[in-house]
């Protein structure tokens, strides 16, 4: 089966997930690997890769997965806050909201990502509060991931 590879990732934790599963598939099937595009449009699965903004997924993958027709696709994201796998599918629910009714989802898998210094330095000049330490916790939590253990989650995952 033809299959492409799209995904936004401007601080690069999602890139690895689209590179794990770059690597888990067979490269002669391969139609498009990149950011979102509609050279990816042809291909019968695709794999969309987003980066969490406001609880769904970035603006440039929602209007990429606004263009599918009747594609199947996997969706495989990062957000900064993890660890609860309700919060995951909150945000997945959000993400198929943007689908026609043709398109089919063939899996999905999402994990925790790194968030840029300058997020902790403001959480650090917030006053004390549980939420602050709270906020500090997680932040230092997502400073490893994805990791190679988010990475091999993912390829079990995949579909066949
Ligand atoms: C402007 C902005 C908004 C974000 N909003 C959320 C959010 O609502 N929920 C969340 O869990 N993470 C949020 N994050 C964290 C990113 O989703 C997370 O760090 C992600 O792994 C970044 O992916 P990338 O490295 O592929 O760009 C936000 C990050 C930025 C920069």
């Amino acid at each position: 089966m033809s299959y492409a590879i799209v995904y936004s990732s401007p601080t690069g934790n999602t890139a690895m997930l689209a590179q794990a599963i770059r690597e888990a598939l067979p490269s002669e099937a391969c139609r498009y690997f990149g950011g979102p595009d509609d050279q990816a449009l042809s291909a019968e699965r695709i794999y969309v890769g987003f980066w969490t903004d406001k609880g769904t997924c970035d603006e440039q993958t929602a209007r990429f997965l606004e263009r599918l027709t009747d594609q199947q696709v996997f969706l495989f994201g990062t957000a900064g806050f993890g660890g609860a796998a309700a919060y995951f599918d909150q945000i997945l629910g959000r993400v198929k909201e943007k689908l026609g009714p043709a398109v089919q989802v063939v899996g999905t898998y999402m994990c925790q990502g790194k968030m840029p210094p300058a997020v902790r330095r403001r959480y650090e000049a917030m006053e004390d509060s549980p939420r602050r330490t709270a906020m500090l916790e997680n932040f230092d939590r997502a400073v490893s991931h994805p990791d190679e253990q988010d990475l091999a989650q993912l390829r079990a995952a995949l579909p066949e």
